[in-house]
């Protein structure tokens, strides 16, 4: 099944939204399938955000990510890569939907809360690059026929 990588930022851990993120993909019907808290070391956050290297907010978006712990992610469950993005919202909060994360919670968008990748090939990238096999759990949600026909 699909799987995404979510990081809640460093502003959505001091926000104290961690809760209610994880509560949003949960009560959807996603699946978690990896869990950390932990500080991004600047060489991860470097690759992550890679093919930003270029652009004139790469440095900050860098030093950022690097302030302060991070919830680093891994959901599951069919089409969750496009679905998370649209629970996540625009990258402006300010132009990001009412009901979505951002929408709901941010203003700015060097403070935007919370990272999905933003397409399955990106996906498995990020899930490889942030997660070692080991740390992945697969398993079986008891409701998974109350939320699959
Ligand atoms: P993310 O990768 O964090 O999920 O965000 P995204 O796909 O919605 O946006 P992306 O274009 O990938 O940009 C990555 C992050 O860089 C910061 N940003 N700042 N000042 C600016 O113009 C600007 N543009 C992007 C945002 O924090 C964005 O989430
Ligand atoms: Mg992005």
């Amino acid at each position: 099944m699909e799987r995404t990588f979510l990081a809640i930022k460093p502003d959505g851990v001091q926000r104290q939204l961690v809760g209610e993120i994880i509560r949003r993909f949960e009560t959807k019907g996603f699946t978690l399938v990896g869990l950390k808290f932990m500080k991004v070391s600047r060489e991860l956050a470097e690759s992550h955000y890679g093919v930003h290297r270029e652009r004139p907010f790469f440095a900050g978006l860098v030093d950022f990510i690097t302030s302060g712990p991070v919830v680093a992610m891994v959901w599951e469950g069919d089409g969750v890569v496009a679905a998370a993005r649209k629970m996540i919202g625009a990258t402006n909060p300010l132009a990001s939907e009412p009901g979505t994360i951002r929408g709901d919670f941010g203003v700015n968008i060097g403070r935007n809360i919370i990272h999905g990748s933003d397409a399955v090939e990106t996906a498995q990238q990020e899930v490889s690059l942030w997660f070692k096999d080991e740390e992945l759990v697969s398993w079986e949600p008891q409701i998974k026929s109350w939320l699959y026909e």
